[in-house]
């Protein structure tokens, strides 16, 4: 994989998805960017969260600082909110164009279950923009309401450079 062409953005609003993403960059040694709201989404909303993925929603969101055009392996790095994808996400998604890039999706969720349904939904949208998803990661965390129980750098980094491995990134 060539390394000048390639980057990793990522949306977290509870802290999971931020910690796996820099695991990504690092092991990768590739520019890492965040998605970021424009409208500061307020600490414990759940139920506002929840709707809004739930609705399909799209946030409005701020310019990265990486150029995509000049990223042709794309790491997205998001997560599961009420059994769907969140509005940073699709707003992400619906703003990019994917042609010409090889994408590869990273869905953390507190379920046990592998998001089937959340990963179909997410890669026939980058499909549709042209992109080609060629590997899936999916990260169990823990469930956070009622405490701050976020995955550390350490516990997710042998199973990400497992799975870097077995991917032939690594
Ligand atoms: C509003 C809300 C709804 C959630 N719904 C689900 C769900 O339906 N399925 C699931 O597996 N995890 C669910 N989770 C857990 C998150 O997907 C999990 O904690 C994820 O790692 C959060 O990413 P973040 O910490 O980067 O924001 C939910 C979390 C929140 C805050």
């Amino acid at each position: 994989m060539n390394k000048e062409k390639s980057a990793i953005v990522y949306y977290s609003w509870t802290g999971n998805t931020k910690i796996v993403a820099e695991v990504f960059s690092d092991l990768l040694d590739i520019p890492i960017d965040p998605i970021i709201e424009k409208k500061i989404r307020v600490s414990g909303n759940i139920p506002l969260a929840a709707l809004s993925a739930m609705l399909g929603l799209r946030s409005t969101i701020e310019p990265l600082m990486i150029d995509l055009n000049a990223v042709t392996n794309l790491f997205v790095a998001g997560q599961v909110w009420a059994g769907h994808s969140t509005p940073a996400i699709n707003s992400f998604i619906h703003r990019t164009d994917f042609s010409g890039k090889k994408v590869w999706l990273i869905i953390t969720g507190a379920d046990e279950n592998r998001p089937e349904k959340v990963i179909q939904k997410l890669k026939s949208k980058i499909i549709n923009k042209g992109g080609e998803v060629v590997g899936i990661y999916t990260l169990k965390t823990r469930a956070l309401i009622g405490n701050k129980d976020i995955v550390t750098h350490e516990e997710v980094r042998e199973p990400i450079k497992d799975w870097l491995e077995q991917s032939n990134l690594l």
